[in-house]
Order: structure tokens, then sequence, then C-alpha cells
């Protein structure tokens, strides 16, 4: 969860390493801080809060060395405060640390009995003593970080630099991600590509267990064993130009909105949209061999697996099993021969889902992992790779990389279903012809926008909204109650509505706002009964459906939002436009921070 960046640079480098820090801040936005060598001393720089603080502080006391690292925080131990802020420091080395140390009691402990001092309360602290006392003890740099790492449990990425040694940057990872950028003269670390992006595109990523050794001239890798090794380099796609907001407020914002491009281009990977077939290069995996789908992920992207079911049930007649990936990697479950193991990620960095995969290819199990970041662990590590194209999503809200995903996860239902012999050439077409019309749909449903604002001024006075749906519409209900409860900080429950009269319909009366979500489909006859349940208690009804839904539904709604007609295929990417759009407005009625909502990190790094 926290972002980290380390430059060997031919300039001064506070202004680099803020600018990287600017790319990380999706990583985690509770504190932030700077170290520079001056003339070979460690002097740093931190605050509290948003990077701006500490930019505001840097434009007073500019900071002039040429080597240094950065941290952006997402707090695990000790509070966002500025003396919890990283870097953490002795009169030798400071460190800026990824990930959580497990052991860090049992360490402090040992540090405080030597007569170390603590001024924080991080597992961060530990490290810098750590290190500073394996030197104390004559080590030099290199051989304290490596004698410090095998020490260190838990899951981390660190970078250090040292007092008196202008031309050195270390670098380890254990777990969280990290990447090295080679640019004219200068060299770079960071805790993602994004980062490394206005300074180079020349990126090395590090390996698990990898400790690098830097310096302006020479990039030195040994692996875990502690064997010099050699890691590809590669030409970087991250440019610096994607962190802009474009005409937009947020980037929220500009996301929502750019689902019906991204949606069009991921589906365009998979299918060949205009003669209505999937396309032969991505039949990469054989459906037929398949015996059960393990769906795992976490948050937004754990709800598109759940979609996903439905489809992959209803087209290809495969057995899915959804879980969380924080309960599936703990709890081992047997996986037996013919399963396909799904990892769907934006990041591809997720610490559970990653754990999960790495469960799974233990187990001798095939994975597929559908990830957004190219370059992302997920993305190498699993057997098959699937790509979503959504472009880099900053707002921490995921939206356009959950419409990304539904649309890959349903093309390859599709190709599923094809190849098992269920659907026959003119299913497959007519399916294909289906999603091949949603950027049209999601242009339509991105129109809703002004009558959704309205919809949104009633309900942020609401302290507690219910969302509902049958079917598909159920995942799009929990995604609805997801989205509210992260950005407008309004508590938000969905149910399967069938599942309400089993204890939830207690919670409903006049005062309770509940949005259903029924498209004409299938269940939409079920839905309006428990709609009038729930209406017969007093609810203020927020109807989210189609044409032929509104005129089919004879009860009094406080809102009715009208989505276009479509097939049941796409409705479920579609639908989750006004999901997102009610709770970016109630947000922005409410003044909460859409792009980086409270406690809230992008990249969840930590388990
Ligand atoms: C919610 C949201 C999160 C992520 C979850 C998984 O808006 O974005 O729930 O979906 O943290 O992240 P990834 O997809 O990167 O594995």
């Amino acid at each position: 969860m926290c972002g980290i960046i380390g430059i060997l640079g031919k300039r001064p480098v506070a202004p680099l390493l803020v600018d990287g820090l600017k790319r990380l801040e999706y990583r985690g936005y509770d504190s932030a801080g700077i170290a520079t060598l001056e003339k070979g001393r460690l002097v740093r720089l931190r605050a509290g809060g948003r990077l701006a603080r500490l930019e505001e502080k840097l434009h007073n006391h500019p900071l002039y060395g040429h080597s240094g690292i950065g941290h952006t925080r997402w707090a695990t131990h000790g509070a966002p405060t500025e003396r919890n802020a990283h870097p953490h420091m002795t009169d030798k080395v400071a460190v800026v640390h990824n990930g959580i140390i497990e052991n860090f009691a049992e360490l402090r402990a040992e540090l405080a009995a030597f007569g170390y001092r603590f001024s924080s309360d991080t597992d961060t602290e530990i490290v810098a003593h750590l290190v500073t006392n394996a030197m104390e003890n004559g080590l030099a740099p290199a051989a304290a970080v490596r004698q410090t790492l095998a020490r260190l449990r838990g899951a981390f990425a660190l970078a250090f630099i040292f007092t008196g040694e202008e031309d050195l940057l270390i670098a380890a990872r254990k777990g969280p991600p990290l990447a090295i950028g080679r640019g004219e003269g200068e060299v770079y670390i960071g805790s993602d590509a994004i980062a490394l992006a206005p300074f180079t595109n020349r990126v090395t990523y590090m390996e698990d267990g990898d400790c690098a050794v830097l310096s302006r001239s020479h990039i030195i890798i040994y692996d875990e064993a502690g064997k010099e090794v050699a890691r590809a380099e590669t030409v970087s796609t991250g440019s610096s130009f994607l962190v802009s907001k474009g005409n937009h407020r947020h980037f929220m914002q500009k996301e929502m909105f750019e689902q019906p491009e991204i949606v069009s281009h991921s589906l365009a990977h998979y299918l060949d949209l205009g003669g209505k077939t999937v396309k032969k290069a991505e039949q990469v995996i054989d459906w037929r061999r398949v015996e059960r789908l393990s769906c795992t992920a976490c948050g937004t992207a754990y709800y598109a697996t759940l979609v996903a079911k439905y489809w992959f049930e209803n087209l290809a007649r495969l057995p899915v099993e959804n879980d969380f990936a924080s309960e599936f990697r703990y709890r081992e479950p047997p996986l037996p021969a013919g399963t396909l193991s799904l990892f769907v990620s934006q990041s591809g960095e997720t610490a559970d889902t990653l754990a999960s995969l790495r469960y799974c290819r233990a187990q001798g199990v095939k994975t597929a992992a559908l990830v957004n970041v190219a370059e992302s662990t997920m993305a190498r590590e699993a057997d098959i790779f699937l790509p979503t194209l959504a472009g880099v999503e900053i707002g921490v809200a995921s939206t356009k990389a959950f419409t990304a995903q539904l649309s890959v996860l349903a093309a390859l239902a599709i190709e599923a279903g094809r190849q098992r012999g269920l659907l026959d050439k003119k299913q497959e077409s007519a399916l294909i012809g289906a999603l091949a019309e949603l950027p049209r749909y999601l242009n339509e449903a991105l129109k809703l926008e002004k009558q959704i604002k309205a919809v949104c001024h009633d309900l942020m006075a609401a302290k507690h909204v219910l969302y509902l749906g049958r079917g598909t519409a159920w995942p799009l209900a929990l995604e609805g109650a997801l989205k509210l409860k992260e950005l407008s900080y309004i508590h938000a429950e969905a149910y399967a509505a069938g599942e309400l009269k089993h204890g939830p319909i207690a919670l409903v009366d006049e005062t309770m706002p509940v949005i259903v979500i029924a498209p004409h489909d299938r269940w939409f006859e079920k839905t309006v009964s428990n709609m009038q349940e729930v209406a017969a208690r007093g609810a203020r009804l927020i109807l989210i459906t189609d044409k032929k839904g509104a005129a089919a539904c004879s009860l009094k709604t406080q809102a009715t939002v009208i989505m276009p007609d479509q097939p049941e295929i796409a409705a479920p990417i579609a639908y989750a436009v006004p999901m997102q759009l009610i709770a970016y407005h109630t947000a922005l009625w409410l003044g909460t921070d859409v792009d980086q909502p409270r406690n809230l990190a992008k990249s969840v790094t930590v388990e």
C-alpha cells in the first residue's frame, strides 16, 4: 500500500521525488516524506496528510541533495502523523518501506534492550536501527542490509540511502513490487513504472526476494540466495502524461466517462466484433478440459467474478466457485484436477490475491490472471495472462477497471460456451453482437448523470441505504453499496432481493432509501415482489430499470432511473454506471474527497 521512490541523480532530486510521489499517491495518502544527502549528510522533510502539505514545506525549506528517497504512506503501524511518516532514519541510514514487518515487536524489544531509542510507532523504524546496528558492528551498507533482511518476516519493499554514500541506493523486495529505472547518468527505483515514467521508460522489475545495489553507473541485483542475477530490462508503456484529469473535475469522473472507449478496447482484444466471433489468438484456454472454475479476488474485482459465475454457469454449464482472496489463501481449499483458478485484479499486486495465486501454483493447478497492469506480479506469475485494457486507473474507487473486467469475463464465458458445445454459431454471434453495442449503452447510461445527481441530493441525508438485486443485478447491488460506502461514508448494505425477508427486512422503515437494480430480465417479476415487501414497510424506493421495467412496475417510487433497453448479457456492465454515478454524486453533495477517500489506498499490498 505505501508508495516508495528513490533517485541517484545529476541534479537536485527533491522535485523529482515529489513528482514520482504524485504518481504513487494512489497507493496511500496519510503522510509523505523525503530524505536526501547534502554534503554526505542525511536530511529529511516529512508532513502528515496529503502530499501537498509536504510540497508546501519543501517550498519554505528546499532540499538540494542529488540522491534521495521518498514515501507516501497508507498507515498500518501508528497514526498518520508526521512523527510516523517515512523516511525513518538514524545518523547512518534513511529508509522507506511499503508493507508490514510481522516480527517487528520482537525486534523492537531486542533493539530496545541494546539501548536503541525509537521516535515513531512504526514497524519500519526497526529496519533503520537494525541496519545501523550491523554497520556499527563493522559491516558495509550492502552487507548490513542483507543481514537485516534475513531477520525480517512479512512483506516489504524497502529503499535505503546512507550517510556519506552519495552514489549508493539499495532496494529490496519481498512481496510488494519494485521497479528499477535507468536514465542518462541517473538511476531510479519506484513502487511501479508509472512513478518512473517522467524520468525513463527503461525499467527492470525486481523479482521476489531480490536485493539491488545501485550506483549511477551500475545496477547489481542479488536473488534471495545472495547470488548475482540478471533481470531483463523492458521498455515500459506507462506514459508520463497518464496522470492528468483532462477536463474532468476528478479522476473518478474521467475514468467513468472513459468506459465506453475502454470497454470497446477490451472487447476488441478478445472478440472480432464485426465478424461476431472470438478471436483465434485469444482462445488460449481449452475450456473442454476445465471441469471447475475457481474465481478469487478482492473488493470490486470479487463482485466482477460473482457476475461471471452467472455467465459461466449459464452459457457454458461450468461450475464456478467464488472466494474472497483473504479467505481462500488461509482456507487452503482442495483443488481437484480439472480446476482452472482465475484471479481478477486491477493492480495485479493485491497481497491476498497474489498469495492465493501462489497457493494454486504450488498445488499444481493451472492459473489465469485477469489483470489491468501488464507488468504486475500476477500478470507475470500466472500461467495465463488475460489483459483488461482499461489504462491506468487512478481514482481509488475502481470504475473502468470493473467494467473492463466484466467485458473480458463475458467474452471468456461466451468462448467457454462455444468450446463446450453449448452455444451454436448463431447464439455466439447474437451474444457478441450484444456486447458490441455496449459502448452505446454505456454512453446512454452516462447521460443519466443529471437525473442521478438530483436523486443523490436526497440520498445524502440518509444514514443507511439498502441495495437490492437478483441474478446478475445482485453483485451489482453489492458493488453499488461498496461504492457508496467508500466515497460518501454512508452505511450501505446490499442483499440478494430474495434474502431480505430472512432478516434484513427488519431494518426497513420510512427513513430507509432502497435502491433496486432491476432490468426487465428473467428475474424482474421476483424482484418486483421483493420491492412490494419493502414498499409495504414505507421504504423510499429508487428503481434502476429500463423502459419495459418502468412500464411493468406499478409501485410508487421516489425516483425511477431508466436505462437503455439491452440484452441480458450487456446489462451487468452498463448498470455499473448508475452505481458509480450514485456514489460519486452523493459524495460530491457531501463534500468528501472522491479520488482519495479516507482510510483507503488503491493498491492493497498488505494482507
Ligand atoms: C473498490 C476497489 C477495491 C478493489 C480491491 C481489489 O472501489 O477498488 O475494492 O477492487 O482492493 O483491488 P485489485 O483489483 O487491484 O486487486
